[in-house]
């Protein structure tokens, strides 16, 4: 491995948070790393991880699940937070490449304009995993693999659960939808497969689709500001029988709101959400929360063996779905499984 001087690390400081040392399982300030030595560790591979940042629990997981993964293999990490941007996260990838690190992974913020910076990293020959989200390119060669959910088929799995729960009703169901980040894959796939199980029934009605940005701030604003033009969790004159949430976080700042205006959730509105954190769950316990398409954040594990096979400059799988179940209120035993992160 190639070694490089530690004022090249501290020139990466300013786009690279911490580095993560696999010896003591702890996030450290960049310039008090083991990088002192002006060497690196010859038999260490090095993985340069760029987070979008902390919008909700389950990105707080899933962080925490690279970290511990990669600690368990002896794997270093440089990692980033891009507190939601993707200049951030542009410019980590970059000094990733300038530290030439052994493989990069990154979970992109939206799904366009990588193309560049991809190319580099090529040049660099340094392989790429795209985590959780998906990116559009004009060339799949940029990058090694995907690792991550299919937000299709969440999207279908909330849809699914509303063809049942309301199979034997005959009135017209109107729904709000909060999504997630615009341009993110995740909101596009989870809008799309919802959208292609749901609409095939007449009676549901998309009647209002905001973007919450996956965060619960924006999940309580978005209900107030509902209730502060119409009145009633209503719009334009017809009243809301569905929230379909994006994720947890945006569900359960509905839920604050909701309660705020004496709203029976989970029976005066249905809510669908998808995640499964420990709050969320407690709330579908509680009959709060209908039901919750899980995903699962601990994508660790299974990206750090990717990491590994790409580090050897072995051929990694194209795509690696990582599925979840559906709980929900018809199924006692799920929810006794359901345990939340
Ligand atoms: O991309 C995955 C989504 O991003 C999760 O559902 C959400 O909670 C997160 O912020």
């Amino acid at each position: 491995m190639l070694k490089k001087s530690f004022a090249t690390v501290i020139g990466l400081a300013a786009a690279v948070s911490f580095l993560f040392s696999a010896c003591d399982r702890k996030k450290l300030n960049i310039q008090s790393t083991t990088y002192v030595d002006d060497e690196r560790d010859g038999a260490k591979i090095i993985l340069g991880f760029s987070q979008i940042g902390t919008e909700s629990s389950w990105r707080t997981e899933n962080t925490r699940s690279v970290f511990e993964a990669a600690a368990e293999q002896g794997i270093q990490v440089l990692y980033d937070d891009a507190q939601q941007k993707q200049t951030n996260q542009l410019k980590a990838i970059r000094s990733f490449i300038v530290y030439r690190v052994d493989v990069i992974a990154f979970v992109p913020i939206v799904e366009d304009g990588w193309d560049n910076v991809l190319r580099e990293a090529k040049e660099a020959r340094i392989p790429v995993i795209v985590v959780d989200r998906k990116i559009k390119t004009q060339d799949e060669s940029l990058y090694a693999g995907f690792i991550g959910e299919d937000g299709i088929e969440e999207g279908r799995k909330a849809a699914r659960f509303l063809l049942q729960k309301y199979s034997d009703s005959t009135k017209k169901l109107n729904v709000l939808e909060l999504r997630g980040t615009d341009y993110s894959s995740m909101a596009k796939e989870r809008s799309a497969g919802f959208r292609e199980v749901l609409l095939q029934d007449t009676r549901f009605c998309i009647v209002k689709s905001v973007s919450g940005d996956f965060l619960r701030s924006r999940g309580k604003e978005i209900i107030s500001n509902i209730f502060a033009k119409e009145g009633s969790l209503s719009w334009e004159n017809s009243s809301l029988d569905i929230i379909f949430s994006h994720n947890d976080a945006m569900s359960l700042g509905a839920l604050d709101t909701l309660q705020l205006y004496g709203v029976n959730a989970g029976r005066d509105v249905t809510i669908v959400s998808i995640d499964g954190e420990k709050d969320a769950v407690a709330a579908l316990r509680e009959g709060k929360i209908n039901c919750i398409v899980e995903c699962n954040p601990r994508l660790g594990p299974e990206l750090i063996k990717l990491v590994k096979t790409a580090a050897n400059r072995n051929t990694i799988p194209r795509v690696t779905y990582v599925d979840g179940r559906v709980y929900s209120e018809n199924d006692d035993f799920s929810l006794t499984q359901a345990v939340g992160f």
